[in-house]
Parts: structure tokens; sequence; C-alpha cells
């Protein structure tokens, strides 16, 4: 039990598929109060991941699900007001919420721009702004924001220039929180995963799937379930001299 009684608040929890939602089962299995946060929330969903941890954290396990839009500042306050009145504190935060769009730079159209940038940066950006000053009002806590390897490697393999923008602004506003947050006890990390079999790659074909696994050197897609252990991993004292870094979590497929 890695996480007893932490109240966790995982963004981007809503897609039974997704690495949020990967990680709040395996948070909720290590003992963590989850807070699912998502534009797409529902109490099936909710009761969906209460079921799957059920064997584990037994059947009481403390999950929530709260609706929130995290492009809008105002909703994730009240998102956060409504987590702090029920639970006293936020121990650590995950921002896995994200879109992905795979068009080309040159037919990029400014609505759908500002629309990545908005989820993707200014969302994360959002929720860290709202949960900062709950952490610093306790001297400690744990933040892990989800960029990708698009921002490393220079666009992702279904992620156009404006996706792998907005996860380069991740990372670089996660290093900030980290420097600045630091001597207030808080932590700030990074995981960049690449290849995770959530809906992010339903829309590639097939044989171009089956290319890009043959040029992964680990020679398959990764689980939800793995992304979740680097956010496991940041969200606990197993990593509490970490803070600035960034996890990989791609087969192979980027080392640098
Ligand atoms: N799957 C991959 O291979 C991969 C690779 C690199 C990076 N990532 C990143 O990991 C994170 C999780 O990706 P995933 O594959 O699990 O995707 P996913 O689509 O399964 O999950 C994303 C979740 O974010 C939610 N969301 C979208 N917009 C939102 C908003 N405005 N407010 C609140 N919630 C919102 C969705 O409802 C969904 O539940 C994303 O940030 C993504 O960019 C994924």
């Amino acid at each position: 039990m890695l996480l007893k009684d932490k109240v966790c608040v995982i963004a981007g929890a809503g897609s039974p598929r997704g690495i949020g939602y990967a990680t709040a089962q395996l948070f909720a299995e290590h003992g963590a109060r989850v807070v699912m946060l998502d534009i797409a929330i529902n109490d099936d969903i909710v009761a969906g991941l209460k079921a799957a941890v059920a064997a584990t954290a037994g059947p009481e396990a403390d999950v929530v699900g709260i609706s929130c839009d995290i492009s809008k500042l105002d909703d994730c306050k009240r998102a956060v007001d409504e987590i702090v009145t029920r639970h006293g504190a936020i121990d650590c935060l995950v921002n896995s919420a994200g879109i992905v769009r795979g068009t080309p730079m040159l037919s990029i159209e400014e609505d759908e721009y500002e629309r990545i940038l908005t989820v993707n940066l200014k969302g994360t950006f959002n929720l860290c702004q709202a949960v900062l000053p709950v952490l610093v009002a306790r001297g400690c806590g744990s933040i892990v924001n989800l960029s990708s390897s698009a921002a490393q490697r220079g666009g992702g393999l279904v992620g156009g220039a404006h996706y792998a923008a907005s996860k380069g602004g991740v990372i670089g506003l996660t290093r900030t929180i980290a420097r600045e947050f630091g001597p207030k006890g808080i932590r700030a990390n990074i995981v960049c995963p690449a290849m995770i079999e959530t809906s992010m790659l339903d829309g590639l074909p097939e044989n171009r799937l089956r290319e890009i696994v043959a040029a992964v050197p680990l020679q398959r897609a990764g689980l939800p379930r793995e992304a979740a252990g680097a956010c496991l991993f940041l969200a606990s004292e197993l990593g509490g001299f970490v803070t600035g870094a960034t996890i990989d979590v791609n087969g192979g497929s980027h080392i640098h």
C-alpha cells in the first residue's frame, strides 16, 4: 500500500481504456482516496472502477467522480473546492486529461490549434494553479503531468505540431513548478508515454500500427497500467527525492 489514505486527484480518469483510469485503479489498489476528474464522468464509470478494485482495496474503496472541464479555470477551482470540502486535503494530482489531433502542420486551423493548446497546456496549468495553494498550505504534495514523446522527438505517432507544442509546454510548466515549489515541499514531475494502448491509438490503421510496433525495442505497445506505474512511483514516497524529472514510458521507442 504505497498511497494509504492519500487523497489523489486524477484528471482524465473518465475513459475506462485510458491512462488516467488505469492510474485511478492502481492508486485505489494502493489505498488512496481517489477523485476521478473528467469532462465525461458518470456514476457507471465510478462504479466500474470500484468493482475493479474491490478484490484488492475492498468493497468500500473511497472513489468519487467529479465532472470538470480542465480548460476552464473556474471549473477547476470549483472542483478543487469540492474535493477540499469532502477530504480536507489533497496529496497528489495526476493530470492525464488530454486530446490529440494528427492534422499536418499546414492544415491546422486556428480553432483546432486553440482547442489543443487550451485543453492540453492551459488545462494542465489551470488545474495546477487551482491545486497548488492546497498543497502549499500543508507544505507537501506531488504533481504528475502527462506529456508525450511527441514533445521530445518532434511530433507524435498520432499527434501533429500543435499537440507536440502543447506537450512541450507541459514539460516547461512542470519543471518551473518543480523549481518554484520545491522549497515549499512540493514535487512536480512529468511522464512521457508513447504507444500506449488507449483510444488515442484507435485512429491508426492496423498495418501502420504493426510497422510502428516492429520498430519499438520492446516489440509491443504499452499498457495503460504501465504508464500508471510511473505515476505511482512519482506520486508515492518511493519518488520522494525526485522532482523536475521526466520518466519515459515508451518501450524504448525514443531513447535519448
Ligand atoms: N496513449 C498514448 O499512447 C499516449 C502517448 C503520449 C501521451 N499520452 C498522453 O497521456 C494522457 C492520457 O491519454 P490517454 O491515451 O489515456 O487518452 P484518453 O483519450 O483515453 O483519456 C483522456 C481523457 O481526458 C479527458 N478529457 C479530454 N478533454 C478534457 C477536458 N477538457 N477536461 C477534462 N477531461 C478531459 C477525456 O474525457 C478522457 O477521459 C493524455 O494527456 C495524452 O496526451 C498518451
